[in-house]
């Protein structure tokens, strides 16, 4: 079998080619397709940035208007899925149940293992109804009923709208709220081999259907070191809050190895100088508070935190700044989102990124993932009866 290297959490190993996204860590500078997540962010739509991702260029008008049609009508969950949801407890977390009913989509669209086309509405499908099933989580949680989708709504409005409607009031989706949303979704939607999107390509591999495929991956994403961290960061900033702003005392924790406790929102395999979506988060963190009006006592929080962690030989010395995560979770509840939702916003956002590299995947035929490893335990025992042992 030759010498097989261990490299634990393939800090060095690639798994793959990919031509779909640009990332130089120690520069911090983030591409999809070639495009800067700067211009991105700033002038393109989460649907654009979905459709360049998936078929690698961005779309032109009729190709964009066909994409965004195809998504809005098929936005409408079969009706028996929300029956499966209706099992779930009242306080489940949105992620188990968004993991759950994207696998349970597996057997309401038998058609994926013939699909010849990887391009089919299996990925129409993934993107429209996501965010609907999304939704239903926290309707329940309100024990409000759920909304249905609007289809003469944009993507973000049509989320905002299944979220926030009331059949008692009316309710106007703000601009600013749905401006907000998509450059969030856009700065999440890819971020090469991370443990989820490795997750959607390696079970892939063994040429599973998009949906199980996906399903890991929202599973893998769920973790606290990884998408799951958003949740923790304003947890965490929470808690300091509540424990009298004593900035200093979560600092010496994250430093002390023997307390099992890490600052959330810091650090980044890869990005060693700045994570170039923290950037444009924390900036657009501070908007979004400016136009709706509101002062989060959790923000200062956060802006004394960074201040002082990055003053902190610590962090410095490991290169350790604020990630994706740190700030998202401050929009977040700017637009209203409770906190154990955060990931399943980070789940939306990431969705593309996934297909389009699961698509990648398939379409390059890549072999089966199946690492390699070094056995460590006793090569040969012989059976010992039960009376004996
Ligand atoms: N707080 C305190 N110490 C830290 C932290 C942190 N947040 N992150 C890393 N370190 C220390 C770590 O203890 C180690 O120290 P030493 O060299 O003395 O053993 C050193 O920095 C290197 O860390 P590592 O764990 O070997 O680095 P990694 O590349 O394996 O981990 C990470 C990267 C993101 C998992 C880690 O930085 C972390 O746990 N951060 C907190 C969770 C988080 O914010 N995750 C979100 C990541 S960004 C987007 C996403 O994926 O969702």
């Amino acid at each position: 079998t030759g010498h097989i290297t261990i490299d634990a959490g393939y800090k060095n190993t690639g798994a793959t080619k990919s031509a779909i996204t640009f990332l130089d860590g120690e520069n911090g500078i983030l591409n999809y397709r070639g495009y800067s997540i700067e211009d991105l962010a700033e002038k393109a739509t989460f649907l654009e940035v979905a459709y360049l991702l998936i078929f690698g260029e961005l779309p032109t008008e009729k190709e964009y208007a066909d994409f965004e049609y195809e998504i809005r009508t098929h936005t409408l969950v079969n009706e028996d899925m929300r029956k499966i949801f209706e099992g779930f407890p009242v306080n489940a977390h949105p992620m188990g149940v968004l993991s759950s009913l994207v696998s349970a989509m597996s057997a309401f669209y038998p058609d994926h293992q013939d699909a010849e086309d990887l391009t089919s509405l299996h990925i129409i499908r993934l993107l429209a109804k996501l965010p609907t099933i999304a939704t239903w989580s926290f309707k329940k949680s309100q024990g409000h009923p759920v909304n249905y989708p609007q289809n003469d709504l944009d993507y973000c409005s049509n989320f905002l709208n299944m979220m926030f409607a009331l059949p008692v009031a009316s309710y106007e989706v703000d601009p600013v709220v749905a401006k907000a949303l998509n450059k969030l979704l856009i700065l999440h939607a890819d971020h090469e081999q991370n443990c989820s999107t490795s997750t959607v390509r390696l079970v892939g591999s063994s040429q599973a259907n998009i949906y199980s495929s996906i399903s890991a991956g929202i599973s893998a994403l769920w973790g606290p070191l990884h998408g799951g961290a958003n949740q923790e960061v304003i947890e965490m900033l929470e808690a300091i809050k509540n424990d009298g702003g004593d900035i200093q005392k979560y600092i010496d924790m994250a430093k002390d190895k023997t307390s099992g406790f890490r600052l959330f929102g810091f650090g980044h395999r890869v990005y060693k100088n700045f994570d170039p979506r923290a950037r444009i988060i924390k900036k657009a963190a501070d908007d979004v508070l400016n136009k709706l009006g509101i002062k989060d006592p959790v923000l200062e929080i956060a802006q004394k935190l960074e201040k002082a962690a990055l003053e902190d030989e610590y962090f410095v010395k490991r290169k350790l700044y604020p990630n994706v995560d740190f700030y998202s979770g401050i929009i977040y509840r700017a637009l209203g989102i409770p906190t154990n939702m955060f990931t399943v916003m980070f789940a939306i956002g990431r969705l593309p990124g996934w297909i389009a590299q699961w698509k990648e995947m398939r379409t390059n035929k890549e072999p089966i993932g199946r690492p390699r490893q070094v056995y460590t335990g006793p090569v040969k025992r012989d059976f010992v009866a039960m009376s004996e042992r």
